[in-house]
């Protein structure tokens, strides 16, 4: 059972800092943090993940024994959002390499994983727009919300989501991110070339044709650069 026990915190600085206190305390598998609001929400790669209070779902599960899914979980968490959203609003859900999920090429959800592997646990945080906001300038072309106003609803169909994915088998997780593949056939660049964007292969990596031949890039190791959708 994921989801419980669950912490729920009208603000706190990051729901992920918060449940990596608690599972280096010991706290079981499954367990949920959830925030209506944070001061100090974080993103991939030294970023800042912010939202209006009340206006997002803001999350962070305690996940133990995860020892053979570890490497696709974020992957894997990325399908569970976009189908948690799919049953929520009448809407179809890609993802952006490796874990953005984005609705008609503005990003909706974010995910952070976290983790002490050789503790045997990792954080898995979520952050999903739900309610309708007006975004600052600056984000208003790259974000966007589900558009309705019950996060708990929204909540649920995640951790029912989750709970089905993170005990499939990897070649399930696989197909299904490949299906919402959003960069396929997209020119990408990161700080080292460039090339077609080629779909991931087993582990998760991107596959980039360029110049001199297909190259797999590993999450974590580069940083994409954003898109131009001209
Ligand atoms: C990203 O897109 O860069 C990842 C964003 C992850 C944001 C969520 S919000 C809940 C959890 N707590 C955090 O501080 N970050 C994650």
């Amino acid at each position: 059972m994921i989801g419980r026990p669950r912490v729920h915190l009208r603000a706190t600085d990051s729901t992920n800092e918060r449940a990596k206190a608690l599972a280096g305390a010991g706290a079981v598998h499954g367990t949920l943090v959830t925030a209506r609001e944070q001061s100090a929400g974080r993103g991939r790669q030294g970023r800042s993940w912010t939202a209006e209070p009340g206006s997002a779902v803001l999350m962070s599960l305690v996940l133990r024994d995860l020892s053979e899914h570890y490497a696709l979980l974020p992957l894997g968490a990325a399908v569970a959002v976009c189908e948690a959203a799919e049953a929520c609003v009448q809407v179809r859900c890609r993802i952006k390499w490796p874990n953005d999920v984005w609705i008609e090429g503005r990003k909706v959800a974010g995910i952070l994983v976290e983790g002490r592997v050789q503790e045997g646990w990792a954080v898995l945080g979520i952050g999903l727009n739900v309610r309708k906001v007006d975004f600052p300038p600056e984000l208003s072309g790259m974000a966007t919300t589900l558009g309705i106003e019950d996060t708990e609803g929204v909540l649920t169909e995640i951790l029912g989501a989750l709970s089905r994915r993170l005990a499939d088998p990897q070649a399930e997780v696989l197909a299904a991110w490949r299906v919402r593949d959003a960069l396929a056939g997209q020119h990408v660049r990161w700080d080292g070339g460039e090339g077609t964007a080629a779909g991931i292969d087993d582990a998760g990596s991107l596959l980039v044709d360029t110049r001199d031949g297909r190259v797999a890039l590993a999450a974590g190791e580069v940083h994409l650069a954003p898109l131009n959708r001209g």
